[in-house]
This record gives structure tokens, sequence and C-alpha cells, in this order.
């Protein structure tokens, strides 16, 4: 009864926050000083005393949810994180609920089964084969394709690149990294992967950059003369990354000429599809990834543009042996990996993490709601806008665009008088209508719109421009 009670109080505050989101009391966002805000939240009386139910809870929600970023908000055009919908918080909240943890199949099996089939939907999209579903035909030799759902795109970039040095270097996992260990990198490649190589060990000095056109795509050309480079270093590379698309500017790289490369060459490709690999929905936009399947991993995060609350993020490959084989696991887990009757799927063995949330359940409850034609249409949408948006700008002679956008990201800088971006910035979410970022791209920083809001418009730009051109007015 108790639960009934806080539930509805949090539904409502819920519907409340999302309902009336884009009412000019309603900021985008709204920061204060850390200290301030906790002590408004009252976090330490609320611990000691405990009970946070009825009208002590509906007091709590309201001050808590007005200082909260509002990702539906028409002007939140910020980080790439989804403004979920809410059919795929809806399976969050079931899998909280019930707590089942899908990394092994008898901690449970209906969330196994969500992420199994999700990774085989994923897979068929790439155009690689779907793992079969009966244990004796995932034993038979035949090459399918394979993948797990795991807590970021970070985490999926890491463990692409720990699959790709076991297979460069299969001592490892018993003597370590041999001597120049290498990896080949676009430069506008995201942070995540220069991490992971720095976990992996393989030092920045072992990083070798791509080179990249005006637009940040990768030079395919330029491909052959690095490789030379590094094979004189006597470096082993163990994977170049392709983006799919980059972060900055959400440009592709020329996938299929890049796979030719890689062929030629017996180098692992690997695929950062992180934000961009949502277009393989779409009919207008998956012509973008030509030559994916040539490819031998690819990280598509589902908490990006498929509406879904973070995390979700899916990493798949051609063939599963390899990610199956990736990092073989000691003697000293002997709870968990052993001999049993196995009507389902384990998929532990596939990831960093040992419990892990059903991450199935955020995606498969808004595909289940939408349908995949709704989710097509969702990107279309974005991509569409950040076009429209692009083609409005360009004929403004205040702003101008370093790149037309190939999705919904889209960078802009102010024109119409001498400052930065990062003061025009924090003029803009100091007023709280619209939260936006800004990048670095070819040594200039840009202001940035990820258009992720399915409640942003045009005329919402229309508006930005007007603002942006009123704090300049006032300098
Ligand atoms: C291309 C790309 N790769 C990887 C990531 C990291 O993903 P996550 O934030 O899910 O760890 C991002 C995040 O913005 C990205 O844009």
């Amino acid at each position: 009864m108790r639960f009934i009670t806080s539930f509805e109080i949090v539904r409502q505050a819920l519907k409340d926050f999302t309902n009336e989101i884009d009412l000019p009391s309603n900021k985008v966002i709204n920061q204060i000083p850390l200290d301030q805000l906790i002590q408004k939240l009252d976090l330490s009386s609320c611990i000691k005393k405990g009970g946070l139910e009825g009208q002590g809870l509906k007091d709590f929600l309201s001050t808590f949810l007005s200082y909260q970023t509002r990702l539906h908000h028409s002007g939140y055009l910020g980080h790439q994180c989804a403004a979920p919908h809410y059919a795929a918080a809806l399976g969050g909240f079931v899998n909280n609920f019930t707590n089942n943890v899908p990394s092994i199949y008898e901690m449970g099996p209906s969330s196994v089964a969500l992420e199994v089939f999700l990774v085989n939907w994923m897979l068929e999209k790439v155009g690689w084969k779907p793992t079969p579903l009966t244990a004796l035909s995932r034993m038979a030799e035949e090459t399918f394709g394979g993948g797990v759902l795991v807590n970021g795109g970070s985490i999926a970039n890491l463990t692409a690149l720990i699959m790709a040095r076991t297979l460069a270097a299969q001592e490892v996992w018993q003597e370590g990294n041999p001597d120049g260990l290498s990896i080949l990198l676009p430069s506008e490649s995201h942070y995540s992967l220069t991490k992971a190589a720095g976990i992996l060990g393989i030092g920045k000095k072992a990083i070798h950059f791509v080179d990249v056109d005006g637009r940040g795509a990768v030079i395919p050309d330029s491909l052959p003369s690095i490789f030379k480079k590094i094979q004189e270093m006597g470096h082993l590379p163990i994977a170049l990354v392709a983006n799919a698309c980059n972060t900055p500017v959400g440009i592709y790289d020329p996938l299929d000429e890049i796979a030719d490369f890689c062929q030629e060459q017996k180098l692992w490709l690997h695929i950062d599809g992180a934000h961009g690999a949502s277009a393989l929905l779409s009919k207008t936009h998956q012509h973008k990834l030509k030559g994916v399947e040539r490819a031998d991993s690819l990280v598509w995060d589902a908490h990006k543009l498929l509406q879904v609350p973070s995390l979700c993020a899916a990493l798949l490959v051609k063939n599963h042996k390899h990610l199956d084989q990736a990092m073989p696991v000691g003697d000293n887990a002997s709870y968990l990996f052993h001999d049993k009757e196995q009507p389902g799927l384990d998929t532990l063995h596939r990831t960093i993490e040992t419990t892990k949330p059903g991450l199935g359940e955020r995606l498969f409850f808004v595909l289940g709601s939408i349908g995949q034609d709704g989710m097509a249409d969702f990107i279309d949408r974005q991509y569409q806008l950040a076009l429209d948006a692009y083609h409005y700008l360009q004929s403004l002679a205040d702003f101008e665009c370093p790149v037309e956008p190939e999705s919904n990201i889209l960078c802009f800088q102010y024109t119409g008088a001498v400052f930065d971006s990062l003061f025009l910035r924090k003029k803009l979410l100091d007023a709280g209508e619209f939260y936006l970022t800004t990048t670095l791209f070819k040594g200039t920083r840009y202001l940035r719109l990820v258009f992720m809001s399915p409640n942003t418009e045009l005329k919402h730009i229309e508006h930005l421009v007007s603002s942006i051109r009123e704090i300049a007015a006032k300098i």
C-alpha cells in the first residue's frame, strides 16, 4: 500500500515534469552551487528521520525536479543523451524492481531473452548473422555474429579493443603486453578510445592518428603511408577505428574504403557507431554506414538516438568467437563458471562487468511501444532538423557552420561580434532557455547543437538566434 501511494506521487511529479516542460517558468537548466542545493534538498534531515513519503515525498520531488536538467525541453541541445521515451523508462523501472541480472541465464531468463533478441535484431540491421537460439547450434563450428549489452559506449569501446588485443597477441592474458602494441585512430575520435588504449597499456606514443579531411572524415588514401610508418617503427597494430559518426561534428567516415584497407592488411576494423549507428534503422540515412558489415566489431548506443535512458550500449561482433574468447576467465570464479544444464545463454564472459542490470528492458519497451518504423521516423526527424537548422544558419550573414551535418549534430559560430563561444554558452545557460555545448574543431571552438529532444523545432533555433543577437547587442 505504501508503495502504491508513493508510486502515485512519483508518477504525478514526473507527469508534471514532462508535461509542463516548456512553461516559461521551467528552465532547461537551473544550476545553483552544490552546497546550497544539498541544503535545499534537506538531505541530511531526510536520512536522519527517514519516512520520505506523503507530503514529504511530494515536497522533496518538487525541489529535486526543479533543479534537474530537462532533456525533453525544446531548448535541450546539449550532450548526446536521449530524452527518454516514457516506455523505455518503464522498462528500466520493471528491471529495477525485479533486479534480474542477465549476465547469467538463471538470474533473469526473461531479461536474457530480451537482450539476446535485441542483439540479434541489431546484428541483422548491420548485416551480420544472428546468434542461433538453440544450444546445439551455438556449439556448432559455423561462424555467426554475437554481442552483448553493456553500460555505455566507453565500456563497449574498451571491450572491443580488449578483443582486438587478445586476437593480435594471444599470449597477453598470461604474459602481459608484448612490446609495440599500437592502434590507429582518426583524430576526431571520442576520448573513450584514447582512454581505452591507456587502460590497455598502449601508451600515447603508440596511438597513431589517422589523417582526416576538412569535414573531419578519415582520408582512406592516407592509410597506407601511416601503416608503413607503423611497421617501420616495429609496432604491432591491433586495430583501426573508424567513426560512424564522430563526436564533435557528427560526420561519418567512409567505412567501405577503410574496410578495403583493413581487409588488405588483415587489420581488425572497429567502428565506433555509439552515436550514429542508429541511422541503420533509417532508409534515408543508412547509406552513411555503407560497408559497416565489413567491420569486425561495432559499438551502438541505444541511450543516444534510440530514446533509451542511460545506459544501454551494444557491442556487436561479426564472429561471436572473438567476443567469447576475448577475456579468458581465471579459475577463481568457480561459483559462476561451471558445467550446468543450460536452457539459455550466459553472457558474463563477454563483459567487463559481472553484475549488470537488464539493459534490454529499456530498449525493448520503447521499441515495443513505437515499433522499429516509429524509431526510424524519430531518427529521420532529428537528422532533418539538424539539416534545416544548418540551412537556416547559413542563410544568415552573422552565423556560420563549419560543416554541413550528416547526423543530428550541428556546430556553428556567431560572427556578428568578436567573442568566444564559451562566453556565449555561459550567457545562454545562465538565462536557462537553452542548453548547448561547445567543441573544438580544427582549432576553433564552436557552439554545438545536438538535436535530442522530440520537442525541438526550427522555430526554437530561430529563437536561439535572436537570443544570441540580444546578448551581442548588450555587450
Ligand atoms: C562516438 C562516441 N563514442 C563513444 C562515446 C561514449 O559513450 P558513453 O557516453 O555511452 O560511454 C560517445 C559519447 O558521446 C560518442 O559520441
